[in-house]
């Protein structure tokens, strides 16, 4: 694959995507030696911007893990002459047929046009932009393959139609749909902790599991997006897409084999599964100025009477043969105390208990931290050294950073996505019945939560532990949140 030539096309190439991901990425994995060796990248976007302000604004938006500055700027003067950039407007198929020539130009003495499109562009264009690939700009000879990014649509009515567009121009085999999340190392390591060790599988189910905790928590609010934020919520933006895929890989059964086919009929069929939610499943809540930080209505792009949630708690029920009974609490909040992805696997405590346990230790927990500073470790009571028969609560640790020399350098999520995406692996993008059923199981609270009869979120200072009514909904099911 790496002696294929490529033409990857950056579609949105001046917007943050491109500058904050896509460019990074690109240019470590050709720093690691990871991209085709014969490659062209094309910047594509409305605005004029020559070849060499295009290299300009590439070089200013490298944050990207690459350590060695003297390795690093030998790299980047060999990756910039092979950036080129064209003007030309989404909706253009004879901008996109210029787009093709200037491809072609690269491609013809190499006989193969393998062509990779990112498409880092607004919900507004993507369709157009999508039929005029289609139409003016498909590689000749070889593939042609789209990365697209979300929202993929707002509800699954609106998601039915952007994909019934979508596929009047590709086929989904050449569709690669993105949640940076399955690209994340903790993510991927979901599969290789259930399925290639042998002590978690037997307990895995609702014997021994007394629930799952998924959070996501982000100590920063919406500056600056607020535009976007509140047209989509906390529930669109994290739960229905990044949460929801921890809790596929954490729920499904064992697929028949890693190809991506295998992976993501598992999650597919275990979504089924999930109960769809109401808003009595919900808990939302919105920031309030506090410890000198702006409230969400302090941002200009948000309307005085917003119900939009930047919080939300919810909790999941998957009544199969697995998992009856087992509620999976799942948050999500922007403003928060702390930035923390985390996924909690509390299991009942030991029956038969002679050793009076207090109840604040009596289970164990598996602890799966995708961030910051990945680790897998696991809470078990253990007796205190010295003579004393006292209790406590221990750790079994795998810090990744303490057991892995490259842990210091892990890849960013969209750097192994991409990788993926030349190379047409799948298993970590999104398959369309996978979508669709995702939304299915939003699709009523999202529409409760909505119009004229939405109920007002609960207000929570920014910099803190969310709505004191997430404690709450925990509470009533005889479970609290899990903090460390
Ligand atoms: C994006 C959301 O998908 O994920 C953002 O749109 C959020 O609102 C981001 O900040 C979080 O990603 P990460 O990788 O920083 O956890």
């Amino acid at each position: 694959c790496r002696k294929e030539p490529i033409s990857i096309v950056v579609l949105g190439a001046s917007g943050d995507l491109a500058k904050k991901k896509t460019f990074p990425a690109l240019f470590s994995l050709f720093y690691h030696d990871l991209l085709p060796d014969d490659f062209q990248i094309v910047g594509y976007a409305r605005r004029d911007m020559s070849d060499d302000e295009f290299r300009e604004l590439i070089l200013g938006s490298l944050t990207c893990r690459v350590l060695d500055g003297r390795k690093c700027s030998e790299k980047m003067d060999q990756f910039l002459p092979r950036c080129r950039y064209h003007k030309g407007s989404y909706a253009s198929e004879e901008d996109m047929a210029s787009l093709d020539k200037l491809t072609a130009d690269f491609e013809e003495q190499r006989g193969v046009s393998n062509r990779l499109f990112y498409l880092a562009v607004p919900p507004s264009v993507f369709e157009d932009a999508c039929h005029s690939i289609h139409r003016a700009a498909r590689g000749a000879k070889g593939w042609t393959r789209v990365i697209v990014e979300k929202p993929f649509g707002r509800d699954l009515a609106s998601y039915v139609h952007l994909q019934a567009s979508l596929s009047s121009s590709f086929s989904e085999e050449e569709v690669y749909r993105i949640d940076h999340y399955l690209g994340k190392e903790l993510v991927q390591n979901l599969m290789t902790l259930r399925f290639a060790n042998s002590i978690f599988e037997p307990l895995w189910n609702h014997h021994h599991i007394e629930s799952v905790q998924i959070s996501f928590k982000e100590p920063f609010g919406v500056e600056g997006r607020a535009g976007y934020f509140n047209d989509f919520g906390i529930v669109r933006d994290i739960m229905q897409n990044h949460l929801l895929q921890a809790l596929a890989l954490l729920a499904m059964e064992t697929p028949v084999s890693l190809s991506g086919e295998d992976i993501r009929n598992e999650k597919v069929k275990v979504l089924r599964q999930v109960k769809p939610l109401t808003i009595d499943d919900f808990v939302l809540g919105q920031y309030k100025a506090a410890n000198g930080k702006p409230g969400y209505f302090d941002d200009d792009g948000v309307p005085k009477n917003s119900t939009t949630p930047t919080f939300a708690s919810c909790v999941f029920h998957i009544p199969n043969r697995r998992w009856e009974g087992v509620p999976f609490l799942m948050r999500a909040g922007k403003a928060l105390d702390e930035r923390k992805a985390e996924i909690v696997i509390q299991f009942k405590p030991a029956p038969g208990d002679i050793f009076n346990v207090p109840e604040s230790m009596k289970s164990n927990c598996l602890v799966i931290r995708v961030q910051p500073d990945e680790a897998i470790y696991m809470k078990i009571i253990s007796k205190a050294p010295g003579l004393t028969s006292r209790l406590e609560q221990a750790r079994l640790n795998l810090f990744y950073r303490e057991a892995w020399e490259e842990s210091k350098d892990i890849p960013d999520a969209y750097e192994r996505l991409i990788l993926d995406a030349i190379q047409g692996e799948k298993s970590l993008f999104i398959r369309d019945d996978e979508l669709r059923v995702a939304w299915q199981i939003f699709d009523t609270a999202l529409k409760q939560m909505e119009g004229d009869r939405a109920p007002k979120p609960a207000a929570y200072n920014y910099g803190s532990a969310g709505p004191i009514e997430a404690e709450r909904q925990a509470f009533k099911l005889g479970l609290q949140w899990i903090h460390d």
